[in-house]
């Protein structure tokens, strides 16, 4: 992996603490930017793009929950929302085998293939490398990312 381009900490990609994504949060931080309807984003896998305050934001329905993250890959900068959504492989519980979670969803890059968890936007291979995440409210049936 590439490590010179690894934040100091997870506070420093784009100025803000990445946090992890809520679904129908009804109190959550920072501006609110409309993404879509709650039927725009119905089908599982769905996602929706958003430009929030200059920043492209993608919020991915899957699983029943939303969850944004910045729509770059903080590799080298391909947008997350051309990957594909799949599930976490996880160390099974004799710590050997691994076990294929598909209702925990990550993303993988389209350009190198790093894989993020969707919930938390960590590398599941590296989670020194974090991808912003973003609170997401739903009001009045429409769909909101905050930054
Ligand atoms: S740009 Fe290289 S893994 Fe995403």
């Amino acid at each position: 992996m590439d490590r010179e381009r690894r934040p100091e900490s997870e506070s420093d990609w784009m100025g803000r603490r990445s946090a992890v994504s809520r679904c129908s949060t009804p109190e959550v931080a920072g501006v609110k930017h409309f993404v879509a309807s709650v039927d725009e984003l119905s089908e599982d896998g769905s996602q929706a793009i958003v430009d929030a305050d200059g920043l492209q934001i993608v919020v991915f329905y899957v699983g029943g929950e939303y969850h944004a993250l910045a729509d770059f890959c903080i590799h080298q900068g391909a947008r997350l929302s051309e990957g594909k959504l799949t599930g976490k492989m996880e160390v099974g519980a004799d710590g050997i085998s691994k076990e294929y979670d598909e209702d925990h969803p990550c993303v993988i890059c389209p350009w190198h293939e790093w894989k993020f968890d969707v919930e938390t936007g960590r590398n599941v291979s590296d989670d020194q490398y974090v991808t912003p995440t973003f609170d997401v409210s739903v009001e009045d049936e429409r769909v909101y990312v905050h930054r």
